[in-house]
């Protein structure tokens, strides 16, 4: 089934795009890239910023009235505003830094407090994610839908792990050692846009980890719900994209994913 783009997904793939031109470029030539440190393992590039400007000048001339949350400039635009982008201008900055083709730009749109609309921009692999809320979710034209496996040891499951310097939740490591035991196999891609996805893409059964900011998932969490899958905390709960935790997976698997993850947390 072929998707017909609205005019604010119009406006997002345009500003995607615009950011893409010059990741590309930077990627091309990553090792001479001047890279200053954030903080441990956790790194931001001249790329980032550069992206993150051109995202914004894009989408504020599109609609001025629309604020910002960005990860790397944080909030902007008009205080009263009920509608904001939440952007993430390069989702896999380590990957990106080290040469590895996985990394997206992930930007959500926001409309009095509920994310709406969803785009994750691949442009090495050219897979240009979108979704809009009750429209579905499409990757370039093509309808998605999240996967039809309901058995744990047949399924993919992906996940983030904390890195050098980020507190590890309690019981990332536990939920680990069972997850790794009950699934068909594992995966830590790096960038969290693209784990959520390729849930919606029916690519993995489901998705977990801890930590991670609304820019994120924020495109990601509507892709998924589009295409026909959950996304809720790891114990359930029912803020995903503002709160610590994620768990998205398709209707089968939701439920044993949580209970195992529970499983986990009581040390079973
Ligand atoms: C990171 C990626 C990674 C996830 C981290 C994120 P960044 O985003 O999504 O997969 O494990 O928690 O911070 O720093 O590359 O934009
Ligand atoms: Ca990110
Ligand atoms: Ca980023």
């Amino acid at each position: 089934m072929v998707g017909s783009r609205s005019p604010l997904i119009n406006v997002m793939v345009r500003a995607a795009e615009k950011a893409a031109r010059t990741l590309v470029r930077d990627f091309g030539e990553v090792e001479q890239l001047q890279v200053s440190k954030k903080g441990p393992a956790d790194f931001v590039s001249s790329a980032d910023l550069a992206a993150e400007r051109a995202i914004r000048q894009e989408l504020s001339k599109a609609r001025p009235d629309f604020a910002f949350l960005m990860e790397e400039s944080g909030r902007h635009g008009p205080k009263d505003a009920r509608n904001r982008w939440i952007v993430d201008p390069l989702d896999g900055t380590t990957n990106f830094l080290h040469g590895l083709p996985h990394w997206a730009i992930s930007i959500g749109a926001e409309m009095d407090g509920v994310v709406t609309a969803g785009v994750i921009y691949d442009p090495v692999k050219d897979e240009l994610f979108w979704a809009e809320r009750g429209q579905g979710a499409f990757v370039n034209s093509k309808r998605l839908r999240v996967s039809g496996r309901r058995s744990l040891d047949a399924a993919m499951v992906a996940t983030g792990m904390p890195f050098r310097g980020r507190a590890i939740a309690p019981h990332y490591l536990a939920e680990l050692d069972l997850v790794m035991q009950e699934v068909a196999g594992v995966r830590r891609f790096g960038s969290a846009a693209l784990d959520l996805a390729y849930v919606a893409a029916g690519r993995y059964d489901a998705f977990w980890e801890y930590g991670l900011s609304p820019w994120d998932t924020a495109a990601g969490a509507i892709l998924v719900a589009e295409a026909g899958g959950f996304v809720t905390e790891v114990d359930g709960g029912s803020n995903p994209i503002f709160g610590s935790s994620l768990l998205a997976a398709n209707g089968g698997l939701q439920r044993p994913m949580l209970d195992l993850l529970r499983r986990a947390a009581q040390g079973a």
